[in-house]
């Protein structure tokens, strides 16, 4: 229904809007992101935290209200460029009505690109 969903901003590392989105409650960020076609690329392991392509930054007041991170999302955090107290993997972090509202950022180190048809991490 209209008005019913989770709403989610994403911007990039320097703070520009990318896009402001609806998200129905149990999205992960991963999922909303594909669906949305951000550049957030990502999802390289398809949200089994094998990776850590689909890193995101969250506003610390959003961070708090998640339940913790699981040991292998954090293994996997430690390897992510630009890691920030309040990053996630955003295949990890599904959606709440406590979440509406939430901006997710892209963070600045590392950029999937696709070069001749080849995923590249550049960072
Ligand atoms: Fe690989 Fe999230 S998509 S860890």
């Amino acid at each position: 229904e209209p008005g019913s969903g989770i709403t989610v901003h994403f911007k990039d590392a320097k703070g520009t809007l990318l896009k402001t989105v609806e998200a129905n409650e149990g999205d992960s960020i991963l999922d909303i992101a594909h669906e949305y076609d951000i550049d957030l690329e990502a999802g390289a392991c398809e949200g089994s935290v094998a990776c850590s392509t689909c890193h995101v930054i969250l506003p610390p007041e959003y961070y708090d209200l998640l339940p913790e991170p699981e040991d292998d999302e954090n293994d996997m955090l430690d390897m992510a460029f630009g890691l920030t107290d309040t990053s996630r993997l955003g295949c990890q972090v599904k959606l709440t009505k406590e979440l509406d509202g939430i901006t997710a950022t892209l963070p600045s180190a590392t950029r999937n690109m696709f070069v001749d048809g080849k995923r590249t991490v550049v960072s």
